[in-house]
């Protein structure tokens, strides 16, 4: 899989309606599921919580979870799924994460991810991936990180995403681990140089066009996450400058989505559910302010009523 451009995995924010929308954005971008634990695949209502739509390829699965044969067992639904690859999360450090001994922390369990990792490659033929941090409180030094990623490319691991900033596993919360341990994309950079023959994804802080383009001349490829949260259209814009030219405007994607919302609402998808991917989509364009103002207030009310999208696109000034 092409992993030059992708969206970042995110918690009540990227999931299957998000994605269609990006996929409508970008026809290229690598997206990836909100984490999904192992045992919400294994014993909960599987179809709710990973299925997706088709449009969505290349789509990546992220799991949660430290159990091998749980998480094998979990890669095999994914791949009768359709899914296109697998992600493990070594980098969530949030205190459930920790309880159940997944996440960050286990960037100081790197014999226990091997082992995970070893038994969810052998047990689909997808390609499996793993998303981690520079590394957690004191185990921050570049040897640590250089050691982990060396035991990974042995067991067999060719993509790895490393959000570059370690993560404090006690005292902050994941929204505060997310800008307040400092970044370091040295590190990321020289991983990348030590290991040549793995692709190595960069995440965290990109927020324009000119940052991806900078760190693109060290690494594979470039995940983003709020940045293109608060401003879907910078999808578009990546696309056009690092991959190649894409066809919808910002009113096609309107649409395009509208339609898909119909036919969501159709199988009992409440309007407003559907609401927060589209919401960010004339960032920056006179208007803007008015149309969320519109949505957010009239779609709640006006559940079923697809016609509040065209009102509220009378504010923009496009
Ligand atoms: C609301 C939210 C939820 C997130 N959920 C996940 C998650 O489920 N799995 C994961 O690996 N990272 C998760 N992250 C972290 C992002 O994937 C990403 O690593 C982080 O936001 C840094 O990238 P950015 O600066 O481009 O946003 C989440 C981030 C946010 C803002």
């Amino acid at each position: 899989m092409n992993h030059t451009l992708s969206v970042a995995p995110m918690l009540d924010w990227t999931d299957k309606h998000c994605r269609y929308l990006h996929r409508l954005i970008s026809a290229d971008a690598v997206l990836y599921s909100e984490m999904i634990t192992t045992p919400a695949i294994l014993q909960g209502d599987t179809q709710k919580y990973i299925g997706y739509n088709q449009q969505e390829h290349p789509v990546v699965l992220q799991l949660g979870g430290s159990h091998a044969t749980e998480l094998a067992k979990s890669c095999v639904i994914a791949q009768e799924y359709g899914y296109d690859e697998v992600n493990l999360n070594v980098g969530c450090p949030s205190d459930r994460v920790q309880k159940g001994r997944f996440g960050a922390c286990l960037m100081n369990e790197p014999q226990l991810v091997v082992e995970c990792m070893n038994s969810m490659t052998q047990a689909v033929d997808i390609p499996i991936t793993i998303k981690c941090r520079i590394g957690v409180d004191d185990n921050d030094s570049f040897e640590n990180l250089q050691s982990f990623i060396e035991q990974l490319a042995q067991a067999g691991v060719k993509t790895i995403v490393i959000h570059a900033r370690k993560a404090l596993l006690k005292g902050l919360s994941p929204k505060q681990n997310r800008s307040i341990p400092a970044l370091n994309y040295d590190y990321v950079y020289k991983i990348k140089a030590l290991f040549p023959e793995l692709t190595i994804v960069i995440n965290g802080g990109i927020n324009t066009i000119e940052d991806a383009q900078q760190h693109l001349q060290h690494v594979d490829g470039v995940m983003l996450g709020r940045a293109i949260w608060n401003n879907p259209w910078l999808l578009h814009d990546l696309q056009n400058e690092i991959i190649t030219t894409s066809s919808n405007t910002r009113d096609q994607v309107l649409h395009k989505y509208m339609k898909y919302c119909q036919n969501q609402m159709q199988k009992g998808v409440k309007l407003h559910w559907l609401l927060p991917p589209i919401l960010n989509l004339y960032h920056g364009i006179a208007g803007n302010k008015k149309w969320k103002s519109y949505l957010v207030t009239q779609a709640p009310k006006r559940d079923k009523d697809i016609d509040v999208f065209d009102e509220a696109r009378e504010f923009i000034e496009l």
